[in-house]
């Protein structure tokens, strides 16, 4: 038989309880974390959202409670009426928040039964689609209450942080058409517009621009967003966006108003977070890391060798010269005991990203060189090349010849790689960096033209706008993004607020008028009617809390993520629908 709540009230909760309650009765409500018997004694840890405290049933001070505690299972919901103790000194737990008290159970009220769960709630080794198939069991564990909670506090501090600068949150709509931020849409179908369909929306992109353009100024909104792409640990089909737009600023503006909200969140759990964050152009970060969004928490910059190589008679590192490739290394500092394992096993990292090889030169600890160069270059060079990287005894020099973007590519893997290995990486560590000046373009050859490297709102600096036409992909533009620990937490922009520019960009791009009238007419037609100077930056929420929560996968911090194949396991969408539905909707299935 089960109890019913009646009058029942909760005075406490489990995880609140401390010596200072130490004498109050007490009234507790929420789930057996387990049961131990002691003989005449039977223990039930007690948990609810605050945590987890320990209830004492004696059959020698009430009987009737103790025998009902006996019928007690993990997950089992109840109440206890009791009163709060200290424990005796020799029993305190320190590794709980309520450790030094228990309760002396007099009553005790069962609410709910429960199934023995597919995984022990504390248990961290739980195959991960198990989790996500009972998710609402996985949330009951602590870590992720931890976690959402985690999560709210940043969003208020956000909000907070936003409304006291002058920020208004703005609903924008979920139902669009198609806004380009480089991934494929989810599209909806119209039932009273057959054949029609209306895009989720990728970003609020052209909506906060069009806010601007009503003259709210200083827009945010915590959204969600929907992208259509390949998933990985820090992305997820729908995800939510810090997104914000001011009017009149310059990049710097945007930086100086946003930083001080990323480091007050960061100060949720970690006190020193230092202003400004550094700076760097992606021109830097690409010679210096290989990748624009490098982590900046340990060194093992890349060195640049071609110089040294320039007069080469090696035919492999010549052909590379000659075809405006690079030859760079990474000194992998202690590493000069690598073995032969060592050095195949980074070939291959190095081969994933495209390198045709990975060439070293290893220093032992007494000063003994070994190259895979020696024969190619002979030993005087090898030596030169490993002095002119600071390549001491102890180090191994990495070094990768090949196309710009395949070099970067590689050794950012190596670099990362290496920094595992040697134990480089402060986990407690955050390392903020703007990366700004990023190329307006990126050609893609596959499709032998041009895309928007941000996207095709984002301004070209002014200096470089005379080059549109000319040579595009030496255009730079007025975009910057926010990494942290060599996450790209933000992007954002200046954007065009010129009909004439943004036409000439969408013609660079390959659009002509009447495709980009078709596409973003409205839009084209809004710029016309007083656009002020505006920009802003969209930060991935999830990523952010990720980080916070210093979890390696933002699913970690969403309550309802979907796999790695954009399934939801637990509720099995994607699902089909009815055959009236889609009579309804005038699609058809083509197998
Ligand atoms: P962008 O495409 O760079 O810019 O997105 C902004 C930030 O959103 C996060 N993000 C994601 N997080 C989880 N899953 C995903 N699939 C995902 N995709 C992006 C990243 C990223 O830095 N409208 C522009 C912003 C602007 O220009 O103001 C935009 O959406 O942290």
């Amino acid at each position: 038989m089960l109890d019913n709540l009646n009058n029942l009230k909760r005075t406490h909760n489990c995880g609140e309880l401390r010596p200072e309650h130490a004498g109050e009765s007490v009234t507790l409500m929420g789930w057996v974390h387990r049961r131990r018997e002691f003989g005449k004694l039977t223990f039930v840890d007690l948990r609810d959202r605050e945590g987890i405290v320990q209830v004492v049933f004696d059959a020698d001070k009430n009987g009737e409670a103790h025998t009902k505690a006996k019928q007690l299972r993990s997950e089992f919901v109840i109440a206890v009426t009791g009163k709060a103790v200290m424990r005796d000194k020799d029993t305190m737990n320190p590794n709980l928040k309520t450790g030094k008290v228990e309760v002396l159970a007099k009553e005790i009220f069962i609410f709910n039964e429960a199934k023995t769960p597919p995984f022990e709630i504390d248990q961290t080794r739980v195959n991960e689609d198990t989790r996500l198939k009972y998710r609402y069991l996985d949330l009951r564990r602590v870590k992720m209450q931890d976690n959402i909670r985690l999560r709210h506090r940043a969003a208020l501090t956000i909000r907070r942080y936003l409304d006291h600068n002058g920020f208004l949150e703005i609903e924008t709509p979920m139902l669009i058409k198609s806004t380009p931020e480089g991934a494929r849409d989810y599209i909806v179908p119209s039932r009273l517009s057959p054949g029609n369909f209306f895009a989720l929306p990728q970003s609020p992109q052209m909506f906060k621009q069009l806010l601007m353009i009503s003259g709210f100024d200083k827009y945010f909104q915590i959204v969600r967003c929907f992208r259509d792409e390949d998933l990985r640990a820090d992305r997820q089909p729908e995800f939510t966006q810090i997104d914000i737009e001011m009017s009149f600023v310059r990049p710097e503006d945007v930086f100086k108003t946003l930083e001080p909200m990323i480091a007050e969140i960061f100060r949720l759990v970690e006190p020193k977070v230092e202003l400004p964050f550094p700076r760097m152009t992606y021109a830097e970060a690409m010679r210096r890391y290989g990748s624009d969004k490098p982590d900046t928490r340990y060194g093992l910059e890349l060195i640049d060798l071609s110089a040294q190589l320039a007069d080469t008679e090696f035919s492999l590192y010549k052909d590379v010269l000659a075809a405006d490739g690079e030859i760079k290394a990474l000194n992998a500092e202690g590493c000069g005991n690598y073995s032969r394992k060592d050095l195949d096993d980074l070939t291959e990292i190095a081969k994933r990203y495209g390198a045709g090889g990975m060439a070293y030169i290893k220093t032992s600890s007494v000063g003994e060189v070994a190259s895979s160069l020696s024969k190619a270059l002979g030993e005087e060079k090898v030596t030169e090349l490993a002095t002119a990287a600071s390549s001491k005894a102890g180090d191994a020099l990495l070094i990768i010849a090949g196309k710009p973007a395949v070099v970067a590519a590689s050794l950012n893997a190596l670099r990362s790689e290496v920094a595992q290995r040697q134990g480089l990486i402060n986990p407690n560590k955050f390392s903020f960096l703007w990366v700004t000046d990023f190329p307006m373009f990126e050609y893609h050859e596959e499709d032998g033209r041009y895309y928007a490297m941000h996207h095709p709102f984002t301004s070209p600096r002014d200096e470089d706008l005379s080059r549109l036409e000319s040579d595009p992909a030496s255009v730079r533009a007025k975009a910057y993004d926010l990494v942290l620990n060599g996450v790209e937490i933000g992007g954002g922009s200046v954007r065009i607020h010129s009909r004439d520019v943004q036409r000439r960009v969408f013609q660079a791009l390959g659009l002509s008028d009447e495709d980009a009238r078709a596409k973003f007419g409205f839009f084209m037609d809004a710029l016309e009617y007083g656009t002020p100077p505006h920009g802003g930056i969209a930060f991935g929420f999830d990523r952010l809390v990720m980080l916070l929560a210093r979890e390696t996968s933002i699913r970690e911090v969403m309550a309802f993520p979907k796999t790695a194949s954009a399934t939801d396991l637990m509720i099995e969408s994607p699902g089909p629908v009815s055959p009236e539905q889609l009579a309804e909707l005038h699609i058809k299935i083509v197998e």
